[in-house]
């Protein structure tokens, strides 16, 4: 699978590429990110300009990004921009994203883009009703959430009982050493060596989380 992002700022991605379970899938061959620059596609460098009708701020120019598209697509592309007008990103997204051979990811800076990018997007898509200062944080939390779940990228097992794999469940509480800190214990069962008593225990604790925060949700 290859993930392209489209920004003014290619270093932010190319950090993105140096590290952990990115950096592995890369080396691996299961995934190449590369970056597209709309810079690159104007001839006097300019990439934003001001807004029709007035108002304060840049908005970035529709040219060079969908010259910079039409540079990448194929018929295998799903194009999508990162905006906070999107539907919400979420696991099942996610999951369906890990299925598509390439993923193009418009990040806006600035005010955004002319809203005539609309006509060669596939979708649109957010990371929660919040803004930040530009679409390459969201693309990469995007990216993330999509490589992972790559066939060869983690174990399967490592996601399959992960937080919103079912959906909305969330995961139980997991310890490791030591056996006590200051007081708070690991519970006793999970040191039993009982599979059976720690997958009941697992699935039972599983579901109070689950309804725990959907406890706090309602009362916020
Ligand atoms: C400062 S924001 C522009 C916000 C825009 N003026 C508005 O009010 O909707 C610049 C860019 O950051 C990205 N961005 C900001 N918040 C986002 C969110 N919640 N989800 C996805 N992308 C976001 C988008 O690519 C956006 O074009």
């Amino acid at each position: 699978m290859k993930t392209t992002f489209i920004t003014l700022f290619p270093e932010y991605i190319e950090a993105f590429k140096q590290h952990s379970i990115i950096k592995n899938a890369i080396s691996k061959k299961i995934v190449d990110i590369d970056t597209v620059n709309p810079r690159d596609f104007t001839e006097d460098g300019k990439v934003d300009d001001t807004v029709f009708g007035g108002g304060t701020g840049m908005l970035m120019k529709i040219g060079p990004i969908v010259k910079a598209i039409e540079s990448i697509k194929t018929e295998d592309s799903i194009v999508i921009l990162m905006g906070p007008r999107g539907k919400t990103h979420n696991q099942e997204n996610a999951r369906s994203l890990s299925k598509v051979k390439h993923i193009v990811l418009i990040c806006g800076h600035y005010e955004g883009i002319d809203a005539r990018i609309k006509h060669y997007i596939d979708y649109e898509l957010s990371i929660g009703e919040f803004i930040v200062t530009g679409g390459e944080a969201p693309a990469m939390l995007v990216a993330d959430s999509v490589i992972r779940l790559i066939d060869g990228v983690i174990k399967e097992e490592s996601h399959i009982n992960e937080s919103f794999d079912k959906k909305g469940i969330l995961e139980w509480d997991n310890f490791t050493q030591p056996r006590e800190f200051e007081g708070y214990e690991v519970p006793e069962i999970l040191l039993s060596g009982n599979h059976n008593k720690i997958d009941k225990w697992r699935k039972q604790n599983s579901i109070d989380n689950t309804v725990n925060e959907l406890l706090k949700k309602g009362k916020n």
